[in-house]
């Protein structure tokens, strides 16, 4: 992996964290925002879709896709240790074999990665510098379905994230937090022939589901 924000990633989504977050999906089961998303997907349709999955962490969106009746899931994930977690959970629960690992920069790695019914990027965009790629290739990859979950552009966001850039400056940790702006998001996603399906938000996040303009997906 090339990129320097993608190697403060890995650093940032360690064993350590990896392991603690594996450990809150199995007590607690997927984050509020998470399963907003989930729902909002199940809810356009899901049954045999092939799934995308950017980022994904432990894999909550993985399995639970899985398990309510996605064919299959790729994985693109910048953390070894996250995508050892989500190997861990999809094993536990028998569809290890249904999923496809890639370790790396989904920017990088995207043309190698094939399109998808759905694509998802779940608290991704944060993470990552150059919006244009991130979403305009992912974007590009969803057939039916594209589902993002973001911050927000409130004030409380924003000092949140700025504060957690200061911590990350303060001890020499290269990792930066993004706040995107929706309508630069929104204006990709659409050029993609994608337009908006379902939006809530919650008190830092905005759940998005896109879906190909004019496709029905039931
Ligand atoms: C804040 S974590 C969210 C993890 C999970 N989706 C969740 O909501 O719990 C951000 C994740 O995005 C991944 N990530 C960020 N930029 C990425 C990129 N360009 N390619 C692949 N993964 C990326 C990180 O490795 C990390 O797993």
């Amino acid at each position: 992996m090339i990129c320097g924000q993608c190697r403060a990633i890995e650093r940032q989504f360690d064993r350590r964290v990896a392991a603690r977050q594996l450990k809150k999906y199995r007590r607690k089961g997927p984050a509020r925002s998470t399963q907003m998303l989930i729902d909002a997907l199940r809810a356009e349709g899901i049954q045999g879709a092939t799934l995308l999955d950017i980022g994904g962490g432990v894999g909550a969106i993985q399995h639970e896709l899985l398990r309510a009746g996605a064919a299959t899931a790729t994985s693109v994930e910048a953390s070894a240790a996250y995508i050892e977690a989500a190997r861990e959970g999809a094993d536990g629960q028998g569809h290890d074999d249904r999923v496809a690992y890639y370790h790396g920069d989904f920017v990088e790695l995207a043309p190698q990665i094939e399109s998808a019914d759905i694509v998802t990027l779940d608290r991704v965009i944060c993470c990552y510098g150059d919006l244009e790629s991130l979403v305009g290739l992912s974007s590009a990859r969803a057939r039916k379905l594209y589902g993002v979950v973001y911050p927000r552009e409130t004030w409380w966001v924003k000092l949140g994230v700025a504060l957690i850039n200061l911590c990350c400056r303060l001890r020499w940790q290269a990792f930066r937090a993004f706040v995107h702006p929706a309508e630069a998001v929104e204006a990709i996603v659409r050029s993609h022939g994608l337009e908006r399906r379902f939006y809530r938000q919650t008190f830092i996040w905005q759940v998005v589901v896109y879906g190909s303009a004019g496709a029905q997906t039931r």
